[in-house]
């Protein structure tokens, strides 16, 4: 196997991304679910999040009043991913469980280091430090266009964050840089179309995580 840069022991890890919208947090419940149900010890957790001080920045960069530097966020979200790794996943890979994440590292590539255009390989490295390189063993890259994606966001009928009123293009660089990731790494980075039915879109995935090598 890959190096995973970590000293797990027979845990794994499996990430889910995409842009807003693209239903994300749909998969990771039903994957979860789905798992847990085969007897496998599950814990899911999203980001920017999982545990206190994660929450509590996910608080601060949500927010639509605050005026947040692009370096500013990346660090945020970095900060986040370290407590979140330090405190709760890596325990619970040593353990021996299927940690599920509602968006990780690759988001702060996307988002960040394209979105904001502070350079993919940058954001690279500081979560590098932020995580001591904890990589996926699979990440599902749920696969819609800016514009379906927008459209579902405002079809919740919630107020947009502070992310969420960012202009199209915003999203249309996020969108191909995630393409230029899949692209680069196709064993760890799955792409499922995200345009159809929730339960074609489980399917995908949960044949995407058997390939996997077995849990402990
Ligand atoms: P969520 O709405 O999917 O929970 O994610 C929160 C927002 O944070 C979403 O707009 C994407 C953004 N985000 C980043 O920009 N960088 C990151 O590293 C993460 C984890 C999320």
């Amino acid at each position: 196997m890959e190096d995973r840069g970590d000293r797990r022991a027979s845990g794994r890890l499996i990430t889910i991304e995409g842009l807003d919208g693209a239903g994300k947090s749909t998969l990771a419940a039903a994957l979860a679910g789905a798992l847990a149900q085969r007897g496998q010890a599950v814990e899911l957790m999203r980001e920017p999040g999982g545990v206190p001080v994660s929450e509590r920045i996910r608080e601060l960069v949500s927010d639509p009043a605050l005026a947040i530097a692009p370096r500013t966020e990346a660090l945020l979200y970095a900060a986040a991913r370290a407590e979140l790794v330090a405190e709760r996943v890596l325990p619970l890979l040593h353990a021996g469980a299927t940690v599920l994440l509602d968006r990780f590292l690759d988001s702060s590539l996307a988002y960040q280091g394209a979105g904001r255009g502070l350079g993919v390989e940058q954001i690279r490295q500081i979560n590098l430090f932020a995580t001591g390189g904890l990589t996926p063993d699979i990440t599902l890259l749920l696969a819609i266009s800016p514009q379906a994606g927008r459209d579902r966001v405002d079809g919740r009928g919630q107020a947009p964050d502070r992310l969420e009123r960012e202009r199209d293009e915003f999203f249309e660089r996020i969108a191909a840089a995630y393409d230029r990731l899949a692209d680069a790494e196709p064993r760890r980075i799955r792409r499922i179309d995200a345009t159809r039915p929730p339960e074609l879109v489980l399917a995908d995935a949960l044949a995407a995580v058997d390939a996997l090598s077995p849990s402990a």
